[in-house]
């Protein structure tokens, strides 16, 4: 299998006041090209840490991680910068939408950093809010918007730039079951097309059928993986 990330022994804790809390304890995983991992496990047991080490907005203690076989950690925090605009795409628990900017001009935002005219980056945030379902939304602010309509926004501002890997913390917590089935075929036919790679973290089991592999983490540890049938496909 060809990865596009490799994790070996990562460790990384947290340090508040003299309170250590070790998030990670030793995590070893491979995601593999055109793979789409969901991570699963209760509260506090480690998830988000490990997409965001993944998806290089974190660093790990010690342990290494490769993206597409780089070693992000190696990296000056300029080409940091430029690897992350580039390759990957994240939608936040909290969704973090710019709260100045409405719905175009957010998803708009990873293609301007890449250097793409205002013009053309607003035209296919425009074609991706519309497949979201967003099109009457399109001008809102998202203080205007309901949780459901700004998760949408967060998950087409990560997929705009077509980005190789895209990490997604929780994406379907507001969404009824048709707007995150919906959803879910989008981000899997784009996430995955060309060999990409997709990782969610989730406690939606309505869309469990949509990976490949789910990975159940507790305490800092990946447990179990078990490999699932992906029933649904694209
Ligand atoms: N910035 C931080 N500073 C200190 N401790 C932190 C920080 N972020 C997370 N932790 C701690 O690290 C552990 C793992 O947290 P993490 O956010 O990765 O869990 P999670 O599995 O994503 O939980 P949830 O399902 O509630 O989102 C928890 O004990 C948490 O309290
Ligand atoms: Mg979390």
């Amino acid at each position: 299998m060809n990865s596009a990330i490799s994790c070996q022994n990562i460790i990384k804790t947290y340090n508040t006041d003299g309170q250590i809390v070790t998030a990670l304890n030793g995590i070893n995983v491979e995601i593999g090209l055109g793979e789409l991992m969901m991570l699963v496990g209760p509260s506090g047991c480690g998830k988000t840490t490990l997409i965001s080490i993944i998806a290089g907005i974190l660093n790990q203690d010690s342990g290494q991680c490769l993206l597409f076989g780089e070693d992000f950690q190696a990296l000056t925090n300029k080409e940091q910068l430029r690897f992350r605009a580039h390759n990957i795409g994240f939608v936040f628990q909290a969704y973090n939408l710019l709260p100045a900017l409405n719905a175009i001009e957010n998803v708009s935002v990873p293609l301007i950093i890449n250097g793409t005219k205002r013009a053309i980056a607003e035209q296919k945030a425009k074609e991706i809010l519309e497949q979201m379902g967003l099109s009457e939304r399109m001008k809102a602010l998202p203080a205007q918007l309901s949780g459901g309509q700004q998760q949408r926004v967060a998950i087409a501002r990560a997929l705009v730039h077509s980005p190789r890997l895209i990490v997604c913390d929780e994406p379907t917590s507001a969404l009824d079951h048709k707007s995150g089935h919906i959803i879910m075929t989008l981000l899997k036919s784009i996430a995955l097309k060309h060999d990409r790679a997709l990782v969610i973290v989730t406690h939606d089991a309505r869309i469990f059928n949509f990976a490949d592999r789910i990975a159940e983490m507790d305490d800092g540890h990946i447990i179990k993986i078990s490999t699932t049938t992906a029933t649904e496909t694209n």
